[in-house]
């Protein structure tokens, strides 16, 4: 893979999925999008806001409703399934929250199974290719273990092999951490830094986890189907630096509060140091706001 190399792009996709025939549901609007080779592309956005619709029309696991996929340079949208499949298998990876390998195979003979599916490599190639694999993404220990014999963690990993087997244009990753704990999720962040960084793997992740988010070289915001503007942005950041806290609102009412108590205390006879030290420290931070 060059980089820079466009790999994947979406002219004008919109996807609207039809509950009734007369209900339906924009999922995506006038989609506009281009990946590169060797960038990590995050597509960030809120629960329903389009992400797993954009990755399946990006992946050719669904058609648009109109628009275009363009894949390595050549248009996908109407091609039929039974060559997109064989298409799909040789140029794109594709990693799910629920790692979905095969629970009836180890981990070996999942990365194995794309591999020997195209029919470009002998059984022995996929073995030895597949345990390379597994070495490479740190659960080379656990060859000869089904998945149910894995951590979240682990599958995700073995998911991971399986993708990068034939070498893939780039490789789709839906909510890749959503089903692991956080230190497995740490673990798989580094890892795709490194596998993009070291062995050149692009990668378009979907995700509405900040923390996946920071390992991207580019964010791309989706709101009810459509892809956000830098102005939309711009709106959005502002509403949000409205929502602060009034600072000078809330320490009023506490120094209201310590008036009250010493007050109290006054009429009780107590001693008043506390009330003191407490008034110290708010006069401490009242210096910097
Ligand atoms: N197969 C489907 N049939 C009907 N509506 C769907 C289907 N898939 C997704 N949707 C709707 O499309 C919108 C976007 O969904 P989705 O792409 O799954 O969002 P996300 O992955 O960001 O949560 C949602 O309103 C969802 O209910
Ligand atoms: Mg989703």
């Amino acid at each position: 893979m060059r980089s820079n190399e466009e790999v994947v792009r979406l002219v004008n996709v919109s996807k609207r999925y039809y509950l009734s025939s007369s209900v339906y549901v924009d999922a995506l609007i006038n989609v506009n999008l281009t990946i590169r080779g060797r960038e990590i592309a995050i597509i960030m956005g809120p629960s329903g806001s389009g992400k797993t619709t954009l990755m399946n029309i990006m992946g050719t696991l669904d058609k648009p409703s109109s628009g275009q996929v363009i894949i390595d340079g050549i248009d996908v949208t109407n091609i039929d399934e039974k060559y997109l499949s064989k298409f799909r298998l040789e140029r794109l990876g594709f990693v799910f929250q629920q790692y979905n390998l095969v629970s009836q195979l180890t981990a070996l003979e999942n990365v194995m199974l794309p591999m020997l599916l195209t029919g470009r490599y002998t059984k022995d190639e996929a073995r030895e290719k597949a345990r390379l694999l597994l070495d490479l993404v740190g659960v080379g220990e656990f060859a000869n273990n089904k998945p149910n014999q894995l951590s979240g963690g682990q599958q995700q990993r073995v998911a991971i092999a399986r993708a990068l087997a034939n070498d893939p244009s780039f490789v789709i990753m839906d909510e890749p951490t959503g089903s692991i704990d956080l230190a497995s999720s740490y673990m798989i962040l580094d890892l795709i830094k490194l596998l993009n960084k070291a062995v050149g793997v692009t990668f378009v992740i979907a995700t509405h986890n900040m923390e996946v988010a920071a390992i991207g070289h580019r964010i791309i915001y989706l709101r009810g189907g459509r892809i956000m503007s830098e102005s939309d942005l711009a709106r959005i950041k502002e509403e949000f630096s409205r929502l602060r806290v009034d600072q000078v609102a809330v320490i009023k009412s506490y120094l209201r509060i310590l008036d009250l108590e010493e007050r109290r205390l006054r009429r009780l006879g107590q001693d008043l140091s506390e009330i003191e030290r407490k008034r110290n420290l708010v006069n401490s931070f009242i210096g910097p706001i």
